[in-house]
C-alpha cells in the first residue's frame, strides 16, 4: 500500500494554506486534523475510476443492480445486516440527512440530545435548524469514555427533547459502543419516544479486536431508529462520495424521502457509484492493511507517550487519537496556541467538539508510522515541563 505524502499538491481542505493560516496562524503547518486519510486509495477503486473516466459519457446515471448486490454483500459480510433497498435513502452527506430528519420530526426550539465531546457538525446542524442542543456529556472513567445513562434518562424524560444523536464509533473519543450500551440507549429512546439517529460513518475502522454493533440490530425492539452512514471515510473517498440513511420504518422513510425529493437531493454521481461498487467488491484487503497501520500507529504513540505527561485515550475505532493534556496545561486556548506554535503540527482542539473536550486534542493518524512518530515527538517536545 502506498502512502501519499504530497497532499499539498491536492486542493484538500486539510492542507489549504488559507485555512491553515486562519485556524492555526501558519499556512505551512503539518495538517493532522481533518479526518481524511493520507493513503492512496485502493488500487481496484483507482482502476475502476480510470476505466469509467476513459468511457467518457457522463449523462445522468442510475445505480444498477450490481451496485446494490455489492453493497448488500458488504453489509451482510461485515455486519450481519440484511440491507433492504427499500429502506435506503441516498443523501449528499450525513449532515444533510440529519438536518432533514430534524426538520421533519421536530419543531423549532425542540431539544436534540447529543453526547459531547462529539463531532462538531451535530451542533452546527442543530443550531442551523433553530433547535436546542441538550447535552448528555460522556464521562471519562479510568481513561475510557462512558455514557452517563442516568443523565441520559433524565434528559430523555423532558418532553421538549425529541431526538438523540449518537456517534458510533464515537468521533473524537474513539469508543465503539457495546451491544449492552446500545441496548440501554435504545430502551431509553423507546421509553421516551425519542427518534434515535445513529451516525455510523466510522464503522469500518474497528481496532484491536473490538466489535461493532449497528443500532439497526435493535430495529425489532424499536422502530424509530435511523442509521446514517457512508463508506467515504473508510476508503478515503470523501471528495467524491455520498452517504446513505437506512430507515426501516416506512413512515419515517417516506417523510425523509419527500424532503429529499423536495430539494432534489437524491441524484447519483457516476464516480461515486463506480468507486463504491469497487470498494465493496475488492476493497477489503486494502482496508485490512489500513487497520493494521492505524493499530501500529496507536501502539507507537502509546510507547512514545510512556514517559510523557500527555495521556492517550486509546481508541477502539476510527483513525483518530484523543490526547489528554490536562496534566500539562490549565487553559484550553492557551494550550492550543502554545502547542500549535511550538510543535508545528495542526491538531483539532478538543474544545471544538464542545467545552467537554477542553484540554484535549484530536490527532488524525491515517498516515505512515514514520510521520506519526515524528509528529508525536514534536508534540512531546513542545509541551512545557515535560518529564
Ligand atoms: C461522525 C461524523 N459524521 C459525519 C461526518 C461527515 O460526513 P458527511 O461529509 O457525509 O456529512 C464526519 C466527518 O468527519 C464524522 O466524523
Amino acid at each position: 500500500m502506498k502512502i501519499e505524502n504530497n497532499l499539498k499538491e491536492l486542493p484538500l481542505t486539510k492542507s489549504n494554506p488559507k485555512t491553515l493560516e486562519s485556524l492555526f496562524g501558519n499556512p505551512d503547518i503539518q495538517p493532522m486534523w481533518v479526518a481524511d486519510m493520507e493513503f492512496q486509495i485502493a488500487k481496484p477503486i483507482q482502476d475502476s475510476l480510470i476505466q469509467r473516466i476513459s468511457n467518457s459519457g457522463f449523462g445522468y446515471e442510475y445505480k444498477p443492480d450490481s451496485f446494490f448486490v455489492a453493497q448488500k454483500n458488504w453489509y451482510r459480510t461485515n455486519y450481519g445486516i440484511e440491507l433492504n433497498k427499500n429502506h435506503i435513502v441516498f443523501s449528499p452527506s450525513i449532515t444533510t440527512t440529519i438536518s432533514v430528519l430534524i426538520e421533519n420530526f421536530t419543531s423549532e426550539s425542540n431539544g436534540i440530545i447529543t453526547q459531547p465531546p462529539v463531532f462538531m457538525e451535530f451542533r452546527d446542524v442543530i443550531r442551523n435548524t433553530k433547535r436546542r442542543i441538550t447535552k448528555n456529556p460522556l464521562v471519562l472513567v479510568n481513561n475510557q469514555y462512558q455514557i452517563d445513562f442516568q443523565d441520559l434518562e433524565e434528559k430523555a424524560k423532558i418532553e421538549n427533547n425529541k431526538v438523540l444523536i449518537i456517534c458510533n464509533p464515537h468521533n473524537p473519543v474513539g469508543r465503539v459502543w457495546t451491544k449492552e450500551e446500545l441496548k440501554q440507549i435504545v430502551s431509553i429512546c423507546k421509553a421516551n419516544d425519542l427518534l434515535l439517529i445513529s451516525d455510523e460513518i466510522h464503522k469500518d475502522i474497528i481496532l484491536f479486536n473490538n466489535h461493532f454493533t449497528s443500532a439497526l440490530s435493535f430495529i425489532n425492539d424499536y422502530e424509530k431508529i435511523v442509521v446514517c452512514t457512508s463508506e467515504a471515510k473508510t476508503f478515503n473517498l470523501c471528495g467524491i462520495s455520498d452517504s446513505i440513511a437506512i430507515i426501516p420504518n416506512e413512515d419515517i422513510k417516506n417523510a425523509a424521502s419527500s424532503s429529499f425529493k423536495k430539494y432534489n437531493l437524491g441524484r447519483t454521481n457516476a464516480l461515486t457509484r463506480v468507486a463504491l461498487e469497487a470498494a465493496y467488491k475488492h476493497g477489503q484487503p486494502w482496508l485490512n492493511e489500513v487497520i493494521k497501520t492505524i493499530e501500529k500507529n496507536i501502539n507507537a504513540i502509546e510507547s512514545e507517550l510512556e514517559t510523557s505527561k500527555i495521556e492517550l485515550i486509546k481508541p477502539e475505532g476510527t483513525y483518530q487519537v484523543w490526547l489528554d493534556f490536562r496534566k500539562v496545561y490549565k487553559d484550553s486556548k492557551e494550550m492550543f496556541n502554545h502547542l500549535t506554535e511550538n510543535s508545528g503540527i495542526a491538531l483539532n482542539a478538543g474544545h471544538w467538539f464542545g467545552r467537554e473536550g477542553a484540554l484535549f486534542m484530536r490527532m488524525n493518524i491515517a498516515t505512515s508510522e514514520e510521520k506519526v512518530v515524528a509528529a508525536i515527538k514534536k508534540i512531546i517536545k513542545a509541551v512545557p515541563n515535560n518529564i
